[in-house]
């Protein structure tokens, strides 16, 4: 049976996370956590929900080490290991390998029927068909989203083009627009350097609420760490509330 040691405070070592899955005899603990590692020891987790869960995590950070986006929602994985044991994730970090624009070929491609595609539309296609299967395949959807100028990063924006597809993860009827996916929900984790949530300098969450509700995931959960450029006891402290708040929804969600 593993054991797992809590971090508390991520924020102090950029190179830790939330839960670190550690063998208890490997790491040493910090005094004032030896009471959760005795807790933990004494209460073993033994229950979690076996069922299979596929998530999509989609890192659209350009930072490394120091971006808040990429340190929360690995933390959260973690968390989500412990409850979800058979968690399978495919990561995509389109931060630092943002997918192609899409081009005209791209255009004229996506909004023909696929049974009139030649070879080179299915070539022009087949990075966007592999994307968006792999949308289609998840149960859950991870994304961790910096704020940029307002609203999401230029990479998120490149991902999003390639898996809004018609016929794929929405259809145009003679009744308006269908979307194509059911039962997926989504956690998105932003960091924005400010305080813009529920203002109208927030053009990220209402974007992306939009965009995922055009395409049929209304089940959508947004952890903001907010404030994290005002210094770094701000950043600290925008760290610990997200990470708390992370921390509660793992095991429910
Ligand atoms: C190009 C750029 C544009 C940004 N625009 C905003 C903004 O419009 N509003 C805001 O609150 N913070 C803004 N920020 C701050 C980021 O949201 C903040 O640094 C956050 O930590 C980014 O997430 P990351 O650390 O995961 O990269 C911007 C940062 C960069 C690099």
């Amino acid at each position: 049976m593993p054991r797992f040691s809590v971090t508390i405070n991520p924020i102090s070592n950029p190179t830790t996370y939330l839960l670190i899955p550690t063998p208890y005899s490997l790491k040493p603990i910090p005094y004032h956590l030896r009471p959760i590692r005795a807790l933990s020891l004494a209460f073993p987790l033994r229950v979690g929900n076996l069922a299979p869960m596929k998530l999509l995590h989609i890192d659209a950070s350009p930072r490394t080490i120091r971006s808040v986006t990429r340190k929360l929602s690995a933390g959260f994985i973690n968390a989500l290991r412990l409850t979800h044991p058979n968690l399978k994730v495919t990561h995509h970090d389109v931060g630092h390998h943002p997918p192609p624009f899409i081009s005209d070929a791209w255009v004229g491609a996506a909004f023909s029927p696929a049974d009139q595609h030649d070879p080179a539309m299915k070539g022009v296609l087949h990075h966007s068909d592999e994307l968006t299967a792999e949308l289609l395949a998840c149960d859950r959807l991870l994304i961790a989203s910096p704020m940029h100028n307002f609203t999401v990063s230029a990479s998120l924006k490149a991902w999003i083009d390639q898996v809004v597809r018609a016929d794929m993860t929405f259809k145009v009827t003679e009744e308006g627009v269908v979307p194509l996916l059911h039962g997926k929900k989504a956690l998105i984790i932003t960091a924005r350097g400010g305080f813009v949530a529920g203002t109208d300098y927030d053009f990220q969450e209402p974007y992306l609420r939009k965009i995922l509700d055009f395409i049929g995931i209304t089940d959508v959960t947004f952890i903001h760490a907010e404030g994290v450029n005002n210094g770094e006891e701000a950043r600290i402290t925008a760290m610990t509330k997200a990470s708390g708040e992370l921390l509660n929804l793992a095991p429910t969600w």
